[in-house]
Order: C-alpha cells, then structure tokens, then sequence
C-alpha cells in the first residue's frame, strides 16, 4: 500500500479514545482511520506500569503488521506507561501520544486552582509528575484520581446514576473552587454531563484530545503523508462483543 494511503491506527485501553478519533476526523476528514480497543485488557488504570506496557506494545505490533504510516495512543495511561518504549521499538513510525491537557489550563488560568480528573496510573507515572511540577509556580494542581469510571463508560454508563455516585464524594467538595478541570483520561469526555451535575455548568472541562489531533496533522504534513481524499473509519475491539462495536459508534456519532 502506498503510505499516504495506509491508515492511522488510534488506540485505547477500550471505548474512550473514540473522544480522540472524534477529534482526528474533524482535523482531517480525508484520512483513513483504524481504531482498536482493547476492552479485552481494560481497564488500563489501575494495572502496574510493566503491564500496560507489554499490553500497549501488543497492540502496536498488531496494528502495524496492518501496515499503517502512524500511531496515536489514545490513551493518557498508556502515553504514560508506554510511549517511549513504543518509539524506541518503532523509530521509523509517527507515535503520537496524549496527555492531560494541564498546559492549555495552565496558560488560561495563570495562577488558578485546576483540578486533574485521571486514573490512577497517569497520576503516578513520572511524566505527569514532571508535567505538575512544571506547571506548580503557575497554578495550584489538584488531582482527582477515579479508579472504576472508565469501567462504567465501557459499559455504556457514563451518564448514569452509579457514574455519579462515583464521582460526587470525589468533585463536590470542589465545586465552585475550580478554574477549569482537565479530563486526564480519554473516557472521561463521555462522562460529562454526570460532571456537569455535580460542578455545574461554567467551570471549562479541558481534555488533550483536541491538542493531540493537532500535533499528529502537523506530523503528517511534515513528512507528506497527509491523505486530503477519500476519508473512513473502521473500528474494532479485542472483545469479541458486538454490544462494545454498537457503542463505540454511538460515542463517535454522539
Ligand atoms: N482511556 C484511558 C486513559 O486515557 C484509561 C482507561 C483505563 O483505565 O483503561 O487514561
């Protein structure tokens, strides 16, 4: 296959990246997407780092025996854990990561209080111990660590009297303290209206997948392989479940 016509391949521990691919389409409606969740391994968040990475090296190898021209890792824990064993073993691909969206908030509230919702893993690995530590002179950094909420998104569950009852011990004590709250984890998009209940409507809800579709078009025109034509999607899952299919197109439609 001709590069510029090989697919991106977009992957996550499950169904949330979808709230990235969302992203990639609208940036560049002419490219071919594959996406694969591996719902089978979710979650990813609470796994010890050797693990996700072995895992996110899995699906990596999977996806580029397809013969793809770049990587997105769709996926905050996996960017975490993973991303620079996947580009030391893949030095000739374009890997993308994600990241929580700390330096778009930072930027926008200098000196305010903003709350990071993720999972556990993305909180502890180094990366966004680097990335708080960098951004502590200019704004104080709360983080909300929520094991168990991408479970309930991978159920269809994101907007859901259990999503909220997750979530409300963790958020309501900062309700009206926050600038802006970033959602760490690429599940979290899909859960928005259970914390907008609980925040209310104003304080911003920031996520990276925005700021990731940008950095992989800029890639991809940097090395001539962006596709302007015939655009498509297709989307598969390591879980032999069509329910998780049916829902991961509803969330890319929703
Ligand atoms: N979607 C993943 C992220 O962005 C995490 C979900 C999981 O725990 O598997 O961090």
């Amino acid at each position: 296959m001709n590069a510029k016509t090989d697919a991106i391949a977009v992957f996550d521990s499950g169904v949330g990246g979808i709230s990235v691919l969302r992203q990639l389409r609208k940036l560049m409606p002419g490219e071919t997407f594959l996406y694969l969740g591996d719902s089978a391994n979710a979650p990813y968040g609470t796994r010890p780092t050797e693990e996700i990475r072995q895992l996110s090296l899995n699906v990596a190898a999977k996806l580029i025996d397809r013969g793809i021209k770049a990587l997105v890792v769709a996926c905050n824990t996996a960017t975490a854990a993973a991303i620079d064993i996947l580009r030391q073993t893949y030095p000739d691909l374009i890997v993308v990561g994600i990241e929580p969206a700390l330096k778009p908030a930072a930027d926008r509230f200098p000196g305010g209080t903003i709350g990071v919702l993720a999972t556990p893993v993305t909180l502890n690995e180094e990366k966004f111990q680097q990335l708080a530590a960098h951004y502590a002179q200019k704004c104080t950094v709360i983080k909300l660590p929520a094991p168990g909420l991408s479970e309930l998104v991978e159920h269809g569950k994101g907007d859901s009297a259990d999503a909220e009852a997750l979530l409300r011990p963790l958020l309501s004590p900062w309700a009206g303290k926050l600038d802006a709250l970033v959602l760490g984890c690429t599940h979290y998009p899909f859960a928005e209206s259970t914390i907008r209940r609980i925040l209310g409507d104003e304080v911003p809800l920031l996520d990276g997948g925005e700021g990731t579709a940008r950095e992989t078009k800029r890639r991809l025109v940097q090395a001539g392989l962006l596709n302007e034509t015939n655009g498509s999607i297709t989307i598969e899952n390591s879980l032999d479940d069509p329910k998780l299919l049916e829902l991961s197109h509803k969330l890319l439609e929703g």
